[in-house]
């Protein structure tokens, strides 16, 4: 199943669009906040010619069907919120979710209201069977998402993912599709 370009997932709050050029700079203050990205697998980016590179893969990636990155956007105003992403994994009918709110519009809900909608995607459009996610063990408002949205932890991995050159654990979260 490939989903189109100019697909739209509307949630209360947001529109989520297939990412463009015009997210660049949000990308990049988002990412020039102290902390920001302690809690992401990417680093800080060296200039925007390198998030021009980066979206590139996203839209290769969604191409190929292998991961969906969408914008989160107002739907009155187009003003950015943040992004989240579903990754194919390789067990057949799993796949995996990440996500980022633009500091100014962290703590208003955000993040809870896109990746439920996420989910709820990852069900209905592309047949997953179950929908991987993780946090690094200190970051407890990735946490409080998760467990919001109803996914279920299901272990630690001291070997999450690299930052500046150290492995940083983490908690991993699921959820399944309830049966009808
Ligand atoms: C982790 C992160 C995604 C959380 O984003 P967020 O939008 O602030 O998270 P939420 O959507 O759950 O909102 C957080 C708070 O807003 C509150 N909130 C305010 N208005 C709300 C509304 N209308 N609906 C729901 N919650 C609301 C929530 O109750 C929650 O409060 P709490 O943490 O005290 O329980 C964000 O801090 C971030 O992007 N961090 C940097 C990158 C990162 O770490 N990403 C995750 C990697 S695993």
């Amino acid at each position: 199943m490939k989903v189109p370009a100019d697909e739209v997932i509307l949630t209360d709050r947001c529109r989520l669009r297939y990412p463009d050029e015009a997210d660049i700079p949000h990308v990049w203050s988002a990412s020039l906040v102290p902390g920001f990205n302690d809690g992401l697998a990417w680093e800080h980016p060296k200039n925007a010619k390198e998030l021009e590179a980066r979206l590139k893969e996203t839209r290769e990636a969604w191409a190929k069907g292998s991961a969906y990155a969408w914008t989160a956007e107002c739907p009155e105003t187009g003003s950015f919120i943040g992004r989240i992403v579903i990754r194919r994994e390789d067990k057949p009918g799993a796949w995996a979710i990440g996500y980022w709110i633009h500091p100014a519009h962290q703590g208003a809900g955000y993040a809870t209201e896109i990746a439920s909608a996420i989910v709820n995607f990852g069900f209905c459009r592309l047949g997953a069977t179950a929908i991987r996610a993780a946090h690094a063990t200190w970051n407890d408002a990735s946490g409080k998402v998760l467990q919001r949205i109803g996914m279920r932890f299901v272990g630690s991995n001291p070997k999450g993912f690299q930052k500046r050159g150290k492995w940083v654990e983490e908690y991993e979260y699921e959820i399944h599709p309830t049966p009808r």
